[in-house]
């Protein structure tokens, strides 16, 4: 896998609370930081960075391009802005992280802006997020789906967006779940609950290990040391074919991110 399994979300973060989250996850083990051009803490998440003082390269950062950033001679530009926010010169994966409101800017422009700057070494993978299938084949179009390393996508128990991850998995592209514990809701579904019971886990680990046991990669987010300690430990429990189908039974369409005027008809 080109993207890691597990690593720490940073959405809604801001300032005091996104540097101790970042600090207290990166002292724990996470070394997969998910942060945005929009999120407003690239500099707090680099903050937390540089005084934790582990290697960059043990690191592996993602950040998104906002949709005000898309026009090609912008993007480059904005990256190089998070960056110097991040303190760093180059970030691991850099993803789209809307599609273009109305198509104000066309795809080719965006994705072919994207890999300019994975050529030009200011990121090492790049990526999309929020897309339908008739834009990722458009973003496939442009630029190959060899160099689109992962949809990251809002996907749990109560949202398993099939057609998308079908279709992404199909073009080798793998999917990065974002809101896996829909922002805490599924923790309070009976089932997940029992099946936690049962295997003396917590809902969150039961939710991270379904989702990384198909294959998508996490990025929980929370600002509580004790979460983030337990939700590691995830990465350890394996889930029985019977659970696994347990869950897949939950799936109810439930979004939970639609922002308005920026959000594609969805699939
Ligand atoms: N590409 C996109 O458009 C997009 C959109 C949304 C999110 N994302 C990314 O995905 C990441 C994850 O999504 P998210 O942060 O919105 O939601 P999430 O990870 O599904 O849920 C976070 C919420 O769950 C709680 N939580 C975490 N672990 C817990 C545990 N073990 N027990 C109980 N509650 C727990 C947290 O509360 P506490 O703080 O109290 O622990 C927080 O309220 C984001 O941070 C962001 O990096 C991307």
């Amino acid at each position: 896998m080109s993207i890691p399994a597990f690593g720490l979300g940073t959405f809604r973060l801001q300032g005091q609370v996104v540097i101790d989250s970042v600090s207290t996850g990166l002292e724990l083990g996470y070394r997969v930081i998910d942060t945005a051009q929009i999120y407003e803490n690239e500099a707090e998440v680099g903050q937390a960075i540089a005084a934790s003082g582990i290697a960059r390269e043990e690191l592996f950062i993602t950040s998104k391009i906002w949709v005000a950033n898309f026009a090609k001679d912008r993007l480059i530009d904005s990256l190089k802005e998070s960056l110097n926010k991040l303190q760093t010169n180059y970030l691991d994966l850099t993803l789209i992280h809307w599609p273009s409101p109305e198509d104000q800017v066309p795809v080719e422009e965006f994705m072919g802006a994207l890999l300019e700057a994975k050529q030009l070494g200011l990121t090492r993978q790049i990526g999309v997020s929020n897309f339908t299938v008739d834009l990722m084949q458009q973003a496939i179009a442009a630029i190959g789906a060899e160099n689109i390393a992962t949809h990251q996508i809002e996907l749990h128990p109560y949202l398993q967006n099939r057609k998308v991850v079908e279709f992404a998995q199909s073009q080798g592209i793998q999917i990065t779940s974002y809101m896996t514990l829909a922002y805490g809701e599924v923790l309070k579904d009976p089932l997940i609950q029992q099946i936690a019971d049962r295997l003396q886990a917590t809902p969150a680990q039961v939710t991270l290990a379904w989702a990384m046991q198909l294959g998508y990669a996490v990025i929980p987010s929370s600002t509580k040391r004790v979460n983030l300690q337990s939700n590691l430990l995830a990465c350890t429990l394996t889930l029985s074919d019977a659970d696994m189908a347990l869950i897949a039974g939950l799936d109810r369409g439930q979004r939970l991110t639609s922002p308005k005027g920026i959000a594609p008809q969805w699939d």
